[in-house]
């Protein structure tokens, strides 16, 4: 798949597993993260990463935090962006089968029961399943 993914300072040692777990298994990542501790801001992380995802070329999108909470606050500002902030495998999969999320977000600061990239597969693995939920996610639609 084609992925996108930035981060802000919070996340770097994430992001960087990240990139090299799907590397490693043949996707194409794009990094728009910073990939030092220099302080950033996430909401303009969030703004660059969705401005691209915008302009087409990619499956979907990955963004990383601390928390995870204030890049997804920020992405889901902008039009046409739905980011889910993932916690276990049931939201990694329900934020695509029903929400048909775009970017997916996640905390470098944060412990979680399973790893990241099991998460990310699940949501890759999983299909929008339309129909009623169709209706609902145009209604998330500006
Ligand atoms: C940065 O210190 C931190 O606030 C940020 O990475 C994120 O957790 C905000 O939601």
């Amino acid at each position: 798949m084609n992925i996108l993914i930035a981060n802000d300072h919070g996340a770097v040692e994430l992001k960087t597993a990240i990139v090299a777990a799907l590397a490693a298994k043949g996707h194409r990542v794009e990094n728009l993260g910073v990939d030092t501790g220099d302080s950033v801001d996430y909401p303009d992380m969030a703004k660059l990463a969705a401005e691209r995802y915008l302009a087409g070329g990619f499956d979907f999108g990955i963004l990383c935090c601390g928390s995870g909470i204030g890049i997804s606050i920020a992405a889901n500002k902008v039009d046409g962006i739905r980011c889910a902030q993932v916690f276990d495998l049931y939201t990694a999969e329900m934020c695509k089968r029903h929400n048909d999320a775009n970017f997916i977000a996640f905390g470098g600061r944060v412990e979680y029961a399973v790893p990241v990239v099991d998460m990310i597969e699940r949501y890759m693995a999983t299909e929008f399943e339309g129909g009623r939920h169709r209706r609902r996610v145009d209604k998330l639609c500006r």
